[in-house]
């Protein structure tokens, strides 16, 4: 028998003609780190951080309550008759811990994260491996993946890319409901339909963010459609790796303050993993500038055409030209200033 998601959960619905084209089936090697967890009010995706640790979204989440979590699955895990597929692996939690910050909205945790600590470490395979957080603040302009399931689909694993918004577009899109210091908001063109809340956003396989349920939806508790909000788990950094115990060698949890203190071999070893990052982040931005200089240059030509073709001892002509040529001066200077700025972040 299916299992069906209870209506009182809160689905976010897109219209169900706007997507299929866009998805792109893939198999669990491709997103090896995508979760499932079960609670008692239903379902929710999240991403495996570590052997032992799943993060996802607190809203939904119960701590007194134990969850299931599903790793390495194909199909829908909510639905029983995937859950035979053999690389999928299914463990249960042994504890929740939800991040203190967060906003209460008719008594629901909004914009917030929940890290759920495993019984028992996964089994690492092709289809289950841990993904590492980004360990910079993500730009606007990046084409991150979404990953994951549509909430109450009988759906296969599937991805999109999106585009981020800066924050500006986030306000006129959301208004004073957008969270500036903790949510990012995007763009898909056209919409995937992956609207399950926790499906995990990542770019060059490191984890920006959740998919995550705006205000409004939350406050209405009902069926609710595109909100493409994401918790940018770059604000929880520190408190994640804190609680997973990353960079900490001597993982002992008798003491628990000895958590609190960053020796310095693992300050090097995140600094590393940061420059990184950088260099990923760099790569993007300079692949953006290239695309947009062949644009340029296309321009150029096409003007050149339209030039060549103009009678130029006409006044007006001359000064519509000597204005195309200034344009055409402003962009190169900007585009070698950008990829300059770009190539040298050490100097300035
Ligand atoms: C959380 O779980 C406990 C134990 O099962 C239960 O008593 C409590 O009512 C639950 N809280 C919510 C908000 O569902
Ligand atoms: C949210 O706030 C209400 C009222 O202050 C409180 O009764 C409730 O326990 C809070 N819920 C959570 C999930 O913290
Ligand atoms: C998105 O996922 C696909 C499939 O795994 C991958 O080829 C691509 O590099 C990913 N894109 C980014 C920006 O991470
Ligand atoms: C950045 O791009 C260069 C050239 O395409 C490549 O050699 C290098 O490995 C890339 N670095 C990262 C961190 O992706
Ligand atoms: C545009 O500016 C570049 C750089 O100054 C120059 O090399 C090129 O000839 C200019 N093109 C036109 C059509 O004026």
């Amino acid at each position: 028998m299916l299992e069906i998601i209870l209506p009182y959960i809160l689905i976010g619905v897109l219209s169900a003609i706007s997507f299929s084209q866009a998805v792109i089936h893939v198999t669990p090697d491709h997103f090896p780190f995508q979760a499932l967890v079960q609670g008692n009010l239903g379902g929710q995706a999240g991403a495996l951080i570590s052997k032992k640790h799943v993060i996802t979204l607190a809203v939904d989440l119960n701590v007194s309550e134990m969850v299931t979590v599903y790793l390495g699955f194909l199909g829908h895990p909510l639905f029983e008759k995937y859950r035979n597929e053999g690389q999928g692996q299914i463990i249960t939690s042994k504890k929740i811990i939800i991040h203190s910050r967060y906003m209460n909205i008719s008594d629901k945790y909004i914009n917030n994260v929940a890290i759920i600590v495993l019984s028992h470490p996964v089994q690492l395979s092709s289809s289950v491996q841990p993904i590492d957080l980004l360990s910079v603040p993500p730009i606007p302009g990046l084409h991150p993946n979404i990953s994951g399931w549509v909430a109450g689909d009988d759906s296969r694993l599937q991805y999109n890319s999106l585009i981020l918004h800066d924050v500006d577009t986030c306000i006129y899109l959301y208004g004073t409901e957008f969270l500036q210091t903790q949510e990012l908001c995007y763009e898909e063109y056209p919409s995937s339909g992956l609207n399950l809340v926790g499906n995990p956003i990542t770019v060059n396989n490191k984890l920006i963010g959740l998919l995550t349920f705006s205000e409004n939806c939350v406050k209405h508790q009902s069926y609710c459609s595109d909100f493409f909000l994401i918790i940018n788990l770059f604000p929880f950094i520190t408190w994640i790796h804190t609680q997973i115990g990353a960079g900490v060698k001597s993982h002992d949890t008798s003491s628990p303050n000895i958590l609190d203190l960053q020796k310095p071999d693992d300050l090097i070893e995140e600094n590393k993993r940061q420059l990184s990052d950088i260099k990923v982040l760099q790569n993007t931005t300079l692949k953006t500038i290239n695309k947009l200089s062949k644009k340029s240059n296309e321009m150029e030509r096409a003007i050149e055409k339209i030039l060549a073709a103009q009678i130029s001892d006409r006044r007006e002509n001359k000064d519509i030209i000597s204005n195309i040529k200034k344009i055409n001066e402003t962009v190169h200077n900007l585009l070698k200033r950008l990829t300059n700025t770009i190539l040298s972040p050490e100097e300035t």
